[in-house]
């Protein structure tokens, strides 16, 4: 228990967990609390805050006190997540400035919010000086943007000057925070001693289980990539398969039940018909043809792929780039022909890029000429990625959200290539063969789905924050 005297008398006494308890007791220079949601990583910063600012006034009338600084990516997380609960927190021994974004506290310490967001932001850091800088969600700002911050981190006083961040496996940041803090391999200036990690775990939070155990059914429920990552805090998930769920099961294909692939079944003629596309200039196009089926599944049933590189037998004309007008003649006559979609309703979802007009008309505009119609996909990647990874997702009954029949071997051999970014590890890497995964992202992010469990509706009781203790207006 640690107790915290207010100037108002007002005695909070507060309990943090083992995890917590070592992250407010480290004493190296960076110390990062990372790993699983939820497991009490943003409380203990606020708690944190508000103790090193109580205990480090200003020492006589001529100096200032502590100066410490909490860090967000953007403003709009950093009020969410803090803001109200620092204010209730603070109440009769800080004022809150919102020009500012600081908390003045009457001993002279000061708690400044600041965000970062893009390269700019990381400029303004320089010669700014702070005691304490506390950078919440650090995976998710960038290398060079956290080194620019931890580098303000500095003062001519006796306070203590000490970087903490806090971390979910995941973000730009990801690989920059695992090697330093995970794997421990130093480069240049870093000095071992100077770094100490405390892994977080949902489990460490009682309070949240007590209180929410549909918090934890959530993320028990996840696709096992973001599972792995979020619930048990695993930093090295994002290093494998971009798809670990996909399930490539033979002996499953009769029953078709707990298998992503199966042996082509009739298309009926009321399920709705999609066409992606993926366009590259000078690279692959992807052409894939999915139907809806009454119960919401997407069966992806025939591709049409080309590589200009590969000289792969399987597909006529690979070795050179088919000109668009050939691309969209074969998509018509294969449309007016094939058994399954001829005289059918299809709808083109493609490329956004296929719109643009560089002088002259554009791809889309030479489809629409050859009698191919496509309507902009959403090219937004992330959420594209959940999406195809909810359509992965097993019902309780063994039934897929998206199965591929097994005669579609570009996109089941292109689906063992693909891997995470390095760089943006949440991200598939671009570098490799992607055109037929972002046809089909285009594809399911036109047919939106939600997640098999959903994410609980924020419980004001979550957590009882120590403004509950002492009968506050509730966290
Ligand atoms: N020691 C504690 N005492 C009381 N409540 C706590 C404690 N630790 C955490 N909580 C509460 O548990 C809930 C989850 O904690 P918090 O938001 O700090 O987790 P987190 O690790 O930051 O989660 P995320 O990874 O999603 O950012 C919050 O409601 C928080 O107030
Ligand atoms: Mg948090």
């Amino acid at each position: 228990m640690v107790t915290l005297l207010s100037n108002t008398q007002q005695e909070m006494n507060i309990y943090p967990n083992a995890k917590q308890f070592r992250f407010m007791n480290s004493t190296t220079r960076h110390t990062a609390y990372g790993g699983a949601r939820g497991g009490g990583k943003s409380w203990v910063i606020r708690i944190m805050a508000i103790m090193l600012a109580s205990m480090y006034g200003a020492p006589d009338a001529w100096s200032a006190g502590i100066r410490i600084c909490i860090i967000r990516r953007t403003l709009q997380d950093l009020t969410k997540n803090h803001l109200e609960a620092l204010k209730l927190l603070t109440k009769g021994i800080a004022k809150y400035n919102a020009n500012d974004k600081c908390f003045y506290f009457r001993n002279g310490a000061i708690i400044q919010f600041a965000y970062c967001d893009n390269d700019n932001d990381a400029d303004h850091f320089q010669g700014i000086e702070y005691d304490i800088i506390f950078i919440e969600e650090a995976t998710q700002l960038k290398e060079e943007w956290i080194k620019k911050i931890a580098a303000s981190c500095r003062g001519v006083n006796e306070f203590p000057h000490r970087v903490f961040y806090t971390c979910n496996p995941g973000g730009p940041g990801h690989a920059y925070i695992k090697r330093l803090f995970v794997d421990r391999i130093f480069q240049g200036n870093e000095k071992p001693e100077d770094y100490s990690f405390i892994q977080a775990k949902v489990t460490d939070n009682k309070i949240l289980q007590q209180y929410s155990p549909e918090y934890v059914n959530f993320l028990e429920n996840l696709p096992p990539t973001i599972r792995k990552a979020w619930l048990e805090g695993d930093w090295n998930i994002f290093q494998g398969s971009y798809f670990p769920e996909f399930v490539n099961a033979p002996d499953h294909y009769e029953d078709g039940l707990w298998t992503h692939v199966i042996d082509p079944i009739p298309i009926r003629r009321n399920w709705t018909i999609y066409r992606g596309l993926d366009w590259g200039h000078y690279r692959p196009y992807s052409v894939g043809w999915f139907a809806i089926n009454e119960f919401e599944t997407m069966i992806h049933f025939k591709e049409l792929y080309g590589c200009q590189k590969s000289g792969r037998e399987s597909i006529p004309d690979m070795g050179v780039q088919w000109p668009p007008e050939q691309l969209f003649r074969t998509i018509r006559e294969i449309e007016d022909n094939d058994p399954v979609l001829k005289g059918r309703k299809i709808i083109g979802v493609a490329d956004p890029a296929i719109f643009k007009t560089q002088g002259g008309p554009s791809i889309a505009d030479t489809a629409m000429d050859c009698g191919v119609y496509f309507q902009p996909g959403d090219n937004t990647r992330l959420a594209g990625w959940m999406q195809c990874r909810y359509r992965l997702q097993f019902n309780e009954y063994g039934r897929p959200r998206f199965q591929v029949f097994n005669t579609c071997t570009e996109f089941l051999r292109c689906m063992n290539l693909w891997m995470h970014d390095p760089k943006n590890v949440e991200d598939l890497d671009t570098t490799l063969e992607d055109h037929i995964a972002d046809m089909w992202r285009y594809v399911c992010m036109a047919n939106i789905v939600k997640a098999l469990v959903e994410e609980p509706e924020y419980n004001p009781m979550w957590g009882m924050d120590p403004l509950n203790m002492f009968g506050g207006q509730g966290a």
